[in-house]
């Protein structure tokens, strides 16, 4: 509709894209800071909020609060911030409150602060993450959006604070096919603001980027530094490991400074976690962090950690606990992580999207290594340039997020995508760049086998370092027989990770190794896969589907009713199915070996 010839037009109900005035601004990886060790003041808790369906809120612009026309008369209005029920954040709505469990569109969230001024240069709001879409205001002013459901936002907020504010937050979990994930998953669209929200202040120039890794030369003796600061300025940085003795002056030349320092550190691996206390000061500002030193590497189809290879004995896990969504608490954690060792495991696949960065630092200390994905997962819009700025985007906050992480060995460009034209084209760029932010790490994807000539042959391997294979033989794919053809069929020359297999279970339900949905049949699925993949040369790791059942609106079945029941555990984790110690045996074997 031309707006411009009518004069009988309101912009909140006729306007279409109303959105548009929201695009700009847009939070991603360059807005990012490095907020290790920075004082932070916590705006979680309690938030006044409102079921927005038809984002009224963004159509009236409720965040402008206007009271008054221009004649002085009262307006009236459809909001109440002030009256609304209250929602303690972060969290996911859906575990919130009953009514709220399939609720995906969109939520409106506010609440006030005071801010007093100091000698701060800058007020940075960050937001761990908003699944997907997120809008911010402080004080009427639209500050800016963050699209992408799993990785942190930062928008600087300085100009915009008073000593007594309003902040609101819009939130759209709306799945749309151009998203990424698409509006298809296999797993619950859960929404809402679901880690924590902050405000970090900064002195005028601070220190916007730290990377800190061993360089990946065989020698285990160097250590590389990047730092990156706010302003484009000629100083020095200082950069200390105690821990090593390492007291170094870093050059900092129009705000960039690396070196690379002689040191032997005490090297990370699950069995011996060592993390060091890392701090970089530079001017007015100062951040630390704790990591480990450790170098990965693939060679001759082998994936070698510290200069030994090692075998990946993996499960995978989604970020979802049964009471609170994915606003999983560090406890829930620690228990994913300490039920992964006690299956024996060296290795956790946190599919399909990045989890929370508390995730890799806990796996850091507790010494487990980590596949981290992003959400390119089954048909996105691979002909949509826009689609793949916000997975490119994705990535790049991820790798910048989770840099320093010993933990993370793997970055995962997505899972079982169709090997067309267009997607080698989308994930082989999103793979060549993540080798170029990061060489300190290996890239994969969780590719399909070629059902066809049943061989691993999926084209996207050319661009990456270990391939990641999903095989069902024996669940989707019912003949058992088809996985040692499949193995037959193929000769990689890069090291294979066995990605996803499994079986749906019911915890408690028993039959007969042939009934599926019984625990004797996930068992049996997981014996006939180990006995065939156990004998594989190329086979450098797995991790089957999954730790433990979880939602997933796609599963009907009276068995399923509503969950993805290939869990090893029932999705509390309070029980273990028969699989669970089936794989457990294999693992130990493994370790005696
Ligand atoms: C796929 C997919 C998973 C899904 C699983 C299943 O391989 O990657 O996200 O849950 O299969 O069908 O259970």
């Amino acid at each position: 509709m031309d707006a411009e010839k009518t004069k009988i037009y309101m912009s909140d109900i006729h306007l279409e894209d109303y959105t548009q005035q929201y695009e700009g601004k847009q939070a991603n990886v360059h807005s990012m800071i490095f907020d290790g060790g920075r004082k932070k003041e916590l705006l979680n808790g309690e938030w006044q909020y409102a079921v927005d369906q038809y984002d009224t809120c963004l159509r009236q612009q409720w965040f402008k609060e206007k009271r008054y026309d221009e004649n002085g008369y009262t307006l009236p209005v459809d909001y109440s911030f002030d009256e609304w029920p209250t929602m303690q954040l972060p969290a996911c709505w859906n575990t919130v409150d009953k009514e709220y469990l399939l609720y995906d569109s969109s939520m409106v969230f506010t609440r006030k602060f005071s801010y007093k001024k100091g000698a701060e240069g800058h007020v940075i709001l960050k937001i761990g993450a908003a699944n997907y879409l997120c809008r911010v205001f402080v004080n009427g002013e639209y500050m800016g959006m963050h699209r992408g459901g799993s990785t942190p936002c930062f928008l600087d907020i300085t100009g915009a604070l008073q000593e007594e504010n309003r902040i609101i937050l819009v939130v759209d979990a709306t799945r749309r096919a151009e998203q990424v994930p698409t509006e298809n998953t296999d797993w619950f669209n859960y929404g809402g603001i679901y880690r924590d929200i902050e405000l970090i202040c900064l002195p005028d120039t601070y220190i916007k980027d730290f990377k800190i890794a061993l360089l990946p030369d065989g020698t285990f003796e160097k250590i590389q530094v990047k730092i990156e600061l706010s302003e484009s300025v000629d100083t020095a940085a200082l950069l200390t490991i105690e821990g090593l003795g390492i007291r170094e002056e870093i050059p900092v030349a129009q705000g960039k400074g690396e070196a690379v320092i002689p040191a032997k550190p005490e090297l990370w691996s699950p069995e011996n976690p060592k993390l060091y206390e890392v701090k970089v000061s530079c001017l007015k500002d100062c951040v630390s962090d704790r990591t480990g030193f450790r170098e990965i590497r693939e060679e001759n189809g082998e994936i070698i950690l510290n200069g030994e290879p090692i075998f990946l004995r993996g499960i995978s896990c989604h970020e979802e606990s049964a009471q609170n969504g994915k606003a999983l608490t560090d406890e829930e954690r620690i228990e994913n992580i300490l039920l992964a060792k006690e299956l024996g495991c060296n290795f956790m696949r946190i599919a399909h999207y990045p989890h929370h960065e508390r995730m890799a630092k806990l796996a850091d200390e507790y010494g487990i290594l980590l596949w981290e994905e992003i959400p390119v997962y089954w048909a996105i819009r691979f002909d949509r340039e826009a689609t793949y700025e916000d997975a490119h985007n994705q990535l790049m906050e991820l790798i910048t997020r989770d840099f320093n992480r010993a933990s993370v060995i793997i970055w995962s460009v997505g899972n079982e995508n169709a090997d067309t034209d267009e997607r080698l084209k989308f994930m082989g760029r999103l793979a060549d760049a993540a080798h170029k932010a990061d060489r300190t790490r290996l890239v994969s994807a969780a590719c399909l086998v070629d059902s066809e000539k049943n061989a691993i042959a999926d084209r996207l391997i050319e661009h990456l370092d270990v391939i990641g294979i999903n095989e069902y033989c024996g669940w989707y794919t019912p003949d058992f027989e088809k996985l040692p053809q499949l193995m037959a069929n193929s000769s990689p020359k890069k090291p294979v990770i066995i990605t996803e297999f499994g079986a749906d279970a019911l915890p408690g339900h028993h039959g007969t190794v042939t009934d599926k949905g019984t625990e004797e049949c996930q068992a049996y699925v997981y014996e006939r896969q180990i006995e065939t993949l156990r004998g594989i040369s190329y086979i450098k790791g797995m991790t089957p589907w999954i730790l433990y059942d979880f939602r997933c609106p796609r599963r009907t079945s009276s068995l399923q009713k509503y969950y993805n029941r290939k869990g090893l555990c029932s999705p509390d984790k309070t029980y273990r199915k028969q699989a669970f110690w089936t794989l457990q045996k294999f693992y130990h074997e493994l370790m005696e070996e």
